[in-house]
C-alpha cells in the first residue's frame, strides 16, 4: 500500500470548521498502531495511560520519559497516516519551561512524535507557551487530569460546581490563546463540554465529556475489553478481546498437554532416507570411538 497524506496538527482546526468529527485512540505498540492506522484513525495518542494498561502501575504517576519514548518509537513505526501525539509524563513538564522544552524536544527528536500533550491550564501556561515558541505543537488536557489524582481525590467527574466550571472555561481560553492545536476534555458534564466546544476556535477531543465535543478519544484497551474489570461508564466495549485471548490461550495449553499441538501442518518434514543416513553415521562414529 502506498504512503497516504499524513494528518497534520493544522488539519484538526480544518476538520472542526468542516464539522468532521476527529477520531483519536491510544496505542503503545507498533501492531496496535498499525491496525488503528489501517482502520483510518486520525490521531494516535501514546498516553501515559500506558502505565496502567500495559505496565501494571496503579496510576499514571510512575511513568517515565524513557517509557513514553520507548512506546512512542514503537507506535511511530506502525503508522502511515495518523498524527502521533506523545503524552508528557508526570514531572517532565511541571518543573520549568526549560525542562519542558527539553523533554518535549526528545519526544519529537528521539521518539518521532509530531506533537505532545500535557495536562493542566493556567498552571502550565508558561510551559505551553515555551513549547509553542519552540515549534512544538501542543494538545491541552483539562477536566479530569489523572496526574493530579491525589489532588482530585480519585477518578471523579470534574467541573460540576460553578467555580470549577468557570476555572475550566478560563483555562480553555488561555490555552487557546497560547496556541494549542486542540484540547482534550476528560470526564466533565456533557452540556458544559458542548457549550465550551462551540465557543472555542480550536477543536475539543472528549473522553467522558459527551457527544458535543469536536472529536473523541478512548483508551484502546478499554474499548477492546483488554483492561480486565476496569470499566468506566463513559467507555463502550466494541470487542471482547480479553475473552478471545483467554480462550485462545486455554485451547493452546490443552492441545500442548494432549499432544495435539504441533501437528503435521505446523512441523517441518525430512525424508526417511536422509534421516536414516544421519543416524547410521552417528552410530558408526560412536562405535569407532
Ligand atoms: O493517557 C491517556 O491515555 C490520556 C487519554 C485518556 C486522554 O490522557
Amino acid at each position: 500500500m502506498g504512503k497516504k497524506e499524513p494528518v497534520r496538527t493544522t488539519d484538526f482546526r480544518l476538520m472542526k470548521e468542516k464539522g468532521q468529527k476527529i477520531t483519536m485512540l491510544t496505542a503503545y505498540d507498533c501492531n496496535m498502531a498499525r491496525l488503528q492506522d489501517e482502520a483510518g484513525v486520525d490521531s494516535i495518542l501514546v498516553g501515559d495511560s500506558v502505565g496502567m494498561v500495559m505496565l501494571g502501575y496503579d496510576n499514571t504517576l510512575p511513568v517515565t520519559m524513557e517509557e513514553i519514548l520507548h512506546h512512542t518509537r514503537a507506535v511511530v513505526r506502525g503508522v502511515n497516516r495518523a498524527l502521533v501525539i506523545a503524552d508528557m509524563p508526570f514531572m517532565s513538564f511541571q518543573v520549568s519551561p526549560e525542562k519542558t522544552v527539553e523533554n518535549a524536544g526528545r519526544l519529537l527528536k528521539e521518539g518521532g512524535a509530531t506533537a505532545v500533550k500535557l495536562e493542566g491550564g493556567q498552571e502550565v501556561l508558561a510551559q505551553t507557551r515555551a513549547l509553542i515558541a519552540a515549534g512544538i505543537p501542543v494538545l491541552g488536557h483539562l477536566g479530569l487530569t489523572p496526574q493530579s489524582i491525589h489532588q482530585m481525590g480519585g477518578f471523579k467527574v470534574q467541573a460540576r460546581a460553578v467555580a470549577q466550571a468557570e476555572k475550566l472555561i478560563t483555562d480553555a481560553r488561555l490555552l487557546e490563546q497560547a496556541g494549542v492545536f486542540g484540547l482534550v476534555l476528560e470526564c466533565i458534564p456533557a452540556p458544559l463540554a458542548e457549550k465550551l466546544s462551540r465557543s472555542l476556535s480550536i477543536p475539543t477531543i472528549g473522553i467522558g465529556a459527551g457527544s458535543g465535543c469536536d472529536g473523541q478519544v478512548l483508551v484502546a484497551h478499554d474499548l477492546l475489553g483488554l483492561s480486565g474489570d476496569f470499566a468506566p461508564r463513559f467507555v463502550r466495549r466494541y470487542a471482547d478481546l480479553g475473552e478471545a485471548m483467554q480462550e485462545g490461550f486455554s485451547r493452546y495449553l490443552a492441545e500442548v498437554r494432549e499432544g495435539e499441538f504441533p501437528g503435521e501442518k505446523e512441523s517441518f518434514s525430512m525424508d526417511q532416507e536422509t534421516l536414516q543416513k544421519i543416524f547410521d553415521r552417528e552410530e558408526n562414529s560412536e562405535t569407532n570411538q
